[in-house]
């Protein structure tokens, strides 16, 4: 149950929570938490009620048999509790720094194996291993300091206990002789002592452990608190006319508050328009499609679909009339079929099959003997990047987008595919407001409007015939790019 509200709000928090943190630093240390969450239900709380309910009947029998002796023996337990805040507290530090550790290497760890590829290219198979026994250095040296003081603790706490039951017999004896006690009474008296004291022990080990718990548990709801974002299940999706404007934009990255990375931005694209960005790399192309997207929010200025701020409307709809094919295509472990309907979950098989038709994809996907079928990502078939986009473009299609929105890679594609690859993306554009950033000289020359931006700053915008005939910034570009 918990886990599960964890996984919603994680999935809910804003892009800027994931530029913050390491994606294997948080799966890690939500594992461990959660774990740590459940030993203390299960096995940690049991024992904890049954200790509890021995302390409780044991006092009830010492107390009656012998208020005075049972004084005696309590006096002992304020110094125990010392002993316990105390070395709990040192304990504590040790756990969670080592927990730290673990988080720690368990990132460097997923990182390593999602980018095995540059690691063994790279040749940095050495770097990385050193940089992970590093950090297992570390947790191992925080483990046995945690285990000494931990073995520290317990053996003070069983001499403190046995010291307090040699003084209590000690005292009771005395009392024997005097004829305050039985010794029938004192017999027993001593024996429900002993249970106490074991039991006293037990809970002093425990609190260590819950303490434990609630360090984790207090993590975790820090996680839950963490702002989301305002999504809607069934988002009305009353279809746009597609018009787009930045009206004054600025923004900077939450992360890198030191770099403007919009100035002044101002543009509009017109219902059904291809608008082309170009620029140098950083120049801020693909956060004007994070911002269109609203994983951030603008510091400056405005941004309007339909003539409506882009503010106004609700998340989950504004989200639903764009798709983005991105540069870098994720794929899910799955078969193809479930991929490609990752853009319309409900989607009949027949729509599936012409989405795939349409973007060209359907050339390779038979040639694989099962077809739709074919399992891909981490455990299936290692799609090339060209049949990848195909797949994303499938996808978009059966999103049936206003707005399409295209980072544009065709560059690393061979021109056989890249033919492929552009003939389906030129179906997708059609008749619908696309936004491209764009690489191809033929994509931008046939694009409505080209906006050049460099360091954040939209230098020129219009067609290339326009922009050519400046002699800025545009024909610098092209004449570079294009030769
Ligand atoms: N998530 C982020 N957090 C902080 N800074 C970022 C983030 N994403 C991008 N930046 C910074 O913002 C600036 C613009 O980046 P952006 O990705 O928009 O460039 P781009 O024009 O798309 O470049 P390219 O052509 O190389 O893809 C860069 O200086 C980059 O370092
Ligand atoms: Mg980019």
């Amino acid at each position: 149950m918990f886990s599960n509200e964890l996984e919603e709000g994680l999935i809910r928090s804003l892009m800027s929570f994931f530029d913050k943190n390491q994606v294997g630093e948080l799966s890690s240390r939500i594992a461990t938490d959660i774990s740590k969450l459940q030993e203390l239900l299960v096995t940690t709380l049991a024992e904890f009620i049954r200790q509890w309910i021995t302390i409780v009947i044991g006092l009830s029998v010492i107390l009656f048999i012998s208020p005075k002796l049972t004084g005696i023996m309590l006096a002992i337990v304020p110094l125990v509790i010392a002993l316990i805040i105390v070395f709990g507290k040192k304990i504590r530090k040790i756990a969670r720094n080592a927990q730290d550790a673990a988080a720690e290497s368990n990132s460097i760890l997923s990182e390593t194996l999602s980018g095995i590829k540059n690691v063994k290219s790279f040749g940095n198979e050495f770097f990385e291993m050193a940089r992970y026994a590093t950090k297992a250095d570390t947790i191992q040296r925080l483990s046995i300091k945690g285990a000494i003081a931990r073995g520290l603790f317990a053996s003070l706490i069983i001499f403190g206990l046995f010291g307090s039951i040699t003084f209590v017999v000690y005292q009771g004896h005395g009392m024997t002789l005097t004829g305050e006690l039985s010794d029938k009474d004192f017999y027993i008296f001593i024996l429900f002592t002993t249970f106490l004291a074991a039991s006293f022990g037990g809970v002093g080990r425990m609190m260590g452990a819950i303490q434990n718990a609630v360090g984790a548990t207090e993590r975790l709801m820090d996680l839950l608190e963490n702002e989301t974002e305002a999504i809607t299940k069934n988002a009305k999706i009353e279809r746009w006319s597609g018009k787009v404007e930045f009206k004054n934009v600025d923004f900077t990255y939450e992360t890198r508050t030191d770099v403007q990375v919009l100035k002044d931005v101002s543009f509009v694209v017109k219902p059904g328009e291809t608008v082309a960005i170009v620029g140098p790399s950083g120049a801020g192309k693909s956060t004007i499609t994070s911002l269109m997207l609203r994983f951030y929010e603008i510091n400056d200025g405005e941004i309007f679909f339909d003539e409506k701020n882009s503010k106004d409307y609700e998340l989950s709809e504004l989200r639903k009339q764009m798709a983005i094919v991105p540069q870098e295509v994720m794929l899910f472990a799955g078969t193809i079929q479930e991929n490609i309907a990752y853009g319309k979950p409900d989607a009949s098989v027949e729509e599936i099959k012409d989405a795939a038709e349409r973007a060209n994809a359907m050339e390779f996907i038979t040639k694989f003997p099962s077809g739709m079928e074919t399992l891909v990502g981490d455990r299936g078939i290692q799609l090339s990047g060209g049949q990848k986009q195909r797949i994303a473009i499938a996808r978009a299609i059966l999103k049936n987008p206003t707005i399409l929105i295209l980072d544009e890679a065709t560059s690393s594609l061979d021109s056989e595919s890249e033919k492929l690859v552009q003939d389906a993306l030129d179906k997708l554009m059609e008749n619908r407001t696309s936004v491209v950033i764009a690489h191809r000289l033929s994509t931008i020359k046939n694009a409505d409007k080209i906006l050049v931006l460099d360091k954040g700053v939209l230098v020129e915008q219009g067609t290339h015939d326009e922009l050519y005939a400046q002699n800025g910034v545009y024909t610098k570009l092209s004449k570079l790019q294009f030769g």
